[in-house]
């Protein structure tokens, strides 16, 4: 089956790649934008007809979304980029999947919920408080409204192997063998359900498989808030010389408000996949260790 991954420079699209080309059922064309890999085709949402390599050609079966506009403060901000980034990118990349025939899988977010009364399941009320969020919710409802042969996945607190280290659990885990004394700010009331973008990459895999369509939510199942997850990281860097200042949202002055009880159930996916383990941080970091 081709798969096309638009974004596999970044961290949920490069692990959806990585595990896929590894699987010998899917033959796979990742693609970056501005981070050049030496395994991924330039590709622009906006400009189909500059990337460096023939589409037409590959004729995609499949087409995973995963670029978007991420920094969630910055779209607060700048809510005309955020919009192209990611409403008037999926609806570009929503064309392109009806112009092959191809389904389409779009990765979404616990920002769509406002955070009274998470974790959430697939059928739980959205309702988004940031500019982030409510775009990651318009891009779902198009595709929802218009195009049926899709996979909505939402997800949070994405970390894992990634090129650039850009996720929370790389950026602690890169200041703790710094070894340099430094005060982390933290949230105390912000939880949500990390997991692993290898194990999206594996889920992927078997949804794509199977032809599922319709809304997933992926989650490990752990329900940290940032302290938590960052005292759960530290503990595998004992002598580190990082101090966590545990603070209410509301002191650290973040332009986009959060959906504090946020996170995701994972019920609906485990319930269609039993045997399908989600790794844990502690694996993750065990991992890391190599213990
Ligand atoms: N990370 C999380 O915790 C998290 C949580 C919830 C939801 N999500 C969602 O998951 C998706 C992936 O997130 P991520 O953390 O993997 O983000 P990321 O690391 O920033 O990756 C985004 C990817 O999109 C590409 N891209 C950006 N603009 C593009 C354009 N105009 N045309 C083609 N490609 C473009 C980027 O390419 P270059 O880097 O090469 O420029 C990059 O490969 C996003 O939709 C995000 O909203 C992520």
């Amino acid at each position: 089956m081709r798969v096309f991954i638009i974004g596999a420079s970044g961290l949920v699209g490069n692990n959806c790649m990585q595990y896929l080309r590894g699987d010998p059922h899917f033959e796979v064309i990742g693609s970056h934008f501005s981070f050049a890999t030496t395994d991924t085709e330039y590709f622009n949402v906006f400009r189909p007809e500059a990337a460096t390599f023939d589409l037409d050609a590959f004729h995609p079966e499949v087409i995973i979304h995963t670029g978007a506009l991420t920094h969630v403060d910055y779209c607060e901000t700048h809510p005309e980029e955020s919009f192209r980034n990611t409403v008037e990118s999926t609806t570009a990349v929503l064309e392109l999947a009806r112009s092959y025939g191809a389904s389409l899988i779009y990765i979404s977010s616990d920002y769509v919920f406002d955070g009274r009364s998470g974790p959430y399941g697939e059928n739980d009320p959205v309702n988004p408080l940031s500019v982030y969020g409510r775009h990651k919710l318009q891009a779902e409802n198009w595709i929802r409204g218009t195009y049926p042969a899709h996979l909505i996945l939402r997800v949070t607190n994405v970390y894992g192997d990634e090129m650039r280290g850009k996720n929370f659990v790389a950026f602690l885990i890169r200041e703790a063998r710094k070894g340099e004394a430094k005060t982390l700010r933290l949230p105390i009331d912000q939880y949500a359900s990390p997991v692993n973008a290898a194990d999206i990459g594996r889920a992927c895999a078997r949804l794509i498989r199977d032809g599922k369509r319709g809304l997933y939510h992926l989650s490990a199942g752990e329900y940290l808030n940032r302290v938590q997850l960052a005292e759960k990281v530290l503990r595998y860097f004992p002598g580190n010389r990082l101090r966590i200042a545990a603070l209410p949202t509301k002191k650290l002055g973040q332009d986009a408000p959060r959906p504090l009880k946020g996170g995701l159930k994972n019920d609906k996916f485990l319930g269609e996949y039993p045997d399908f383990q989600f790794s844990t941080l502690d694996d993750y970091l065990r991992k890391q260790h190599g213990i």
